[in-house]
Parts: C-alpha cells; structure tokens; sequence
C-alpha cells in the first residue's frame, strides 16, 4: 500500500481521518516497508525516491540541506499529529482527565525502549534546552567550583554555565579541540589539562551542531567520572541520528531533543537522569510533593503540548521501521559523498572530521577560502536553488550543510556544482 491509497484509504486529509487511540498501532503502510531497510539499501538511489514518495511531503521549490535545525515530520507522523490536535479539541479536558494518564505511561515505555534507560529515567521537556537547563541549573555548584566547556559546544548552554557564574561565582573553562583531532586521547588531553581539583562538571555536545564532530562521550566519562566530576551530555543532534543507547554514553545527565533527528513535531525534548542521581538535582520548578528519586520532581513546569506528545509513538514507529543503524548509514553516506568531493575542490576547506566514520555522521561544513561564508550560503540559494544556513564557528564562519533521509546523491551534486561555481568566483 502506498502513501497515497492509505490516505484514500482512511478518507481524505486530516479531518475526516478516523481517531485512534494514542499508542497506534504501526502505521499500515510500515508493513509494506518494514524489513527492507537492509545494508544493500544505503547507496540505492531508486530505493530512496520510492522512500521519499510515499514518506515526505516537501517544498520542490528549493533543495533542502537544513535539515539540523528541526526535522520534517514524515507523512504519517504528520497525519497523526493533525489527529491528535483534532482529537484532543473534541474530546477536551475528558481525555487528560481520564486516558491521557494512561497513555502518558505507554509513551514513556516506547521512549525508554527507544533510548535503552528506564522509563523512571526519563522525563519529556519541551526541548534540549530545558532538559540542559534542568541539569545544569540542578547541579548543587558552588563559588570556585569549576566547569569545563568547549568553545564548540552550544549557545544556550554556555549562556547557562555564564549565568551560574554570576549568580553563584562558579568558574568556567574553556577548551578548543581541533577540527579534525588526530586520535581519541588528543580530544582526552585537552580535557587532562583543564581538569583541577575544583572541576565538578564537565559538558560535552555529543555531535557538535556546527561541524558534526561527534565526541567520544563514553571515553571522557570513563575518564573523568571516576574523579567525581559529573560529565553531562548535550545529545540534540546524536539522538536517533546515530546508533547508541542513552545508557551506552555512561553519563547520568543527558539532555535530548524529540523534533530534530527524532522527527517528532517542534516542541519536544527529553532530559535522562541516571535513577540515582536524580536525587541530586534540585528542581527548577518548584516541586515539594514527589519522592526525591522521582524524575517527574524535575518537570514540574505546568501542561506541556499535548498533542505534540501524543505523536511521540509515531515518530518512534517510523524511526523502529527505518532503523536507526540503516539511517545512520544512509546519512553517513550522503555526507561523505559531497564532502569527499568537496575536500578536492580549489578554496574548499571542509571543516569537519568528514572521512571518520565514528567522527560524524549528517552534518557537515565547509568553507570557500577568500570568500564571505553569507556569500556562499546566498550564491547557493539563488544560484543553485540549495538551502543551507551559516554557523561561526570559533573564528570563522562556515557553511553548515545537513541532509535528512528524503534528501538524495542527485541533489549532493547540485551542491557540488554550487560549490564548484561559487570557488572558481
Ligand atoms: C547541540 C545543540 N544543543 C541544543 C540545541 C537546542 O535544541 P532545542 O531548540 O531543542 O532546545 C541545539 C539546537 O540546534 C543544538 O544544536
């Protein structure tokens, strides 16, 4: 069945869409799907645009290679989210009073079976922000404790530790890892170096948003944790974009967005604390009710968006069909095949630990010797019809660039002939 006949199938748009309970049953057109999301797929251009024609719905008026800062809803997580705006608009407070409970649970049991931690582990945020923001801000930190960020890591979280730093005098210290590092241990020594005996914290961005590094996260709190310096993870762009569970990273904070790689509409995040150690953060939020060691202390923050939550399921639903392993490879491939051609080009600098598998994945960037990076992001759109979105990086501004599972090779060689052009000036 495709796209297509299941629309028709259940009647045609959103509004006469049956209601379904929240917990959906996969998607019936996943059955045609599931099970071919096989290794032999990952260069199979065909296999894609059949992907892409039954699954998303987006603009042909420009190639999209934005996709890092919030991922398109897929067709069916879409469909279920007009649902579930449509549902809750009827059914009213009668749903929250008496389902929503119920199936708040469930949704918590996908998430943890998705995320491989206990549901008693995790807690839905409105984004990564928040979830951050509740670790960071929960930290018992005092004047002269130390924390160690890295100058890559992302605005709102430094803007976090600088507000810490004026309201309880706690100090900061900045690292710089290079772009492309040479080895582990390279990345493992700028920390050594900063680590005192003050350092209580240190924050790691998992994939970094403005090349697509990934760090070795395990590593670093193997290395540190045993020091009793809490590593905390800022996993927006990791999460359901590689292969891994929450509880491999061996960190006991990690915040996490839902609508980026996750796919789920704008407006979710999740924030994992190890069962543990939720005891030791103090909420945001006011909360004198529940059991210390109960998560849900720390999300006090009032009626998040219902709907959005409810869609949760069928985000997950698409991710379990596609498999994440499968997208990993797939978007691993899309990049290295503009950035190996890119890293050839005259003025290309390519600014990401691009050939490294286990370095990055989706997000790469680049920048043109000699030329202002607005120029190329604007020579690309109207020139070649490609969008793409400028990140400064330390000193520099590049060119980010972030294909998602519609994007295709075709239109990496359209990037690949901007980028052609726009070098040769
Ligand atoms: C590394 C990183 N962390 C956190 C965020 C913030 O995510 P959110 O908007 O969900 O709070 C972003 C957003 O782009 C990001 O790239």
């Amino acid at each position: 069945m495709n796209r297509r006949e299941l629309i028709k199938g259940l009647g045609l748009g959103a509004a006469s869409l049956p209601f379904l309970s929240v917990n959906l049953k996969a998607n019936p057109l996943h059955s045609d799907w599931k099970g071919t999301f096989t290794d032999d797929k990952v260069k199979d251009e065909g296999f894609w645009k059949k992907f892409k024609k039954d699954y998303y719905d987006v603009s042909k008026n420009f190639i999209n290679l934005e996709n890092g800062f919030f991922g398109v809803q897929p067709v069916p997580v879409y469909q279920a989210y007009l649902k579930n705006i449509e549902r809750l608009n009827k059914d009213s407070s009668k749903y929250l009073r008496t389902e929503y409970g119920k199936d708040l649970k469930a949704i918590m049991k996908q998430l943890a079976a998705f995320s491989g931690v206990s549901d008693e582990e995790l807690l839905i945020t409105r984004n990564a922000t928040e979830a951050m923001n509740i670790i960071i801000n929960g930290l018992d930190l005092k004047a002269g404790d130390e924390v160690i960020l890295h100058k890559q890591d992302y605005y709102s979280m430094i803007e976090a530790f600088e507000m810490l730093e004026k309201q309880k005098g706690i100090k900061i210290k900045v690292i710089r890892i290079p772009l492309v590092p040479k080895s582990d241990k390279e990345i493992l020594d700028k920390y050594e170096a900063a680590v005192t005996e003050k350092t209580k914290c240190i924050l790691v961005t998992h994939m970094i948003h403005l090349t697509g590094q990934i760090m070795p996260v395990e590593k670093i709190a193997d290395a540190f944790k045993p020091k009793g310096i809490d590593v905390i993870v800022d996993a927006a762009h990791s999460f359901a974009q590689i292969d891994y569970n929450l509880s491999d990273l061996n960190c006991d904070f990690v915040g996490v967005n839902l609508h980026k790689w996750f796919g789920n509409p704008l407006g979710a995040g999740l924030l994992y604390v190890k069962k543990d150690r939720i005891k030791d953060l103090q909420p945001m939020f006011g909360d004198s009710s529940k059991a210390e060691d109960d998560i849900r202390r720390l999300g006090h923050f009032g009626t998040l968006s219902v709907p959005i939550v409810m869609t949760i399921p069928d985000a997950k639903d698409f991710n379990d069909m596609v498999t994440i392993p499968l997208k990993e490879k797939r978007l691993r491939y899309l990049q290295n095949y503009w950035t190996k051609e890119a890293s050839g080009i005259p003025k290309v600098n390519v600014t990401t630990p691009a050939s490294d598998p286990k370095r990055s994945c989706a997000i790469a960037s680049f920048a043109i010797e000699g030329m202002k990076t607005e120029n190329v992001i604007s020579g690309l759109l109207e020139k070649h019809n490609v969008f793409t979105v400028i990140r400064h990086l330390e000193d520099q501004d590049v060119v980010r660039v972030t294909p998602n599972l519609y994007n295709n090779t075709g239109e990496m060689d359209v990037l690949l002939e901007g980028i052609k052009d726009l070098a040769a000036g």
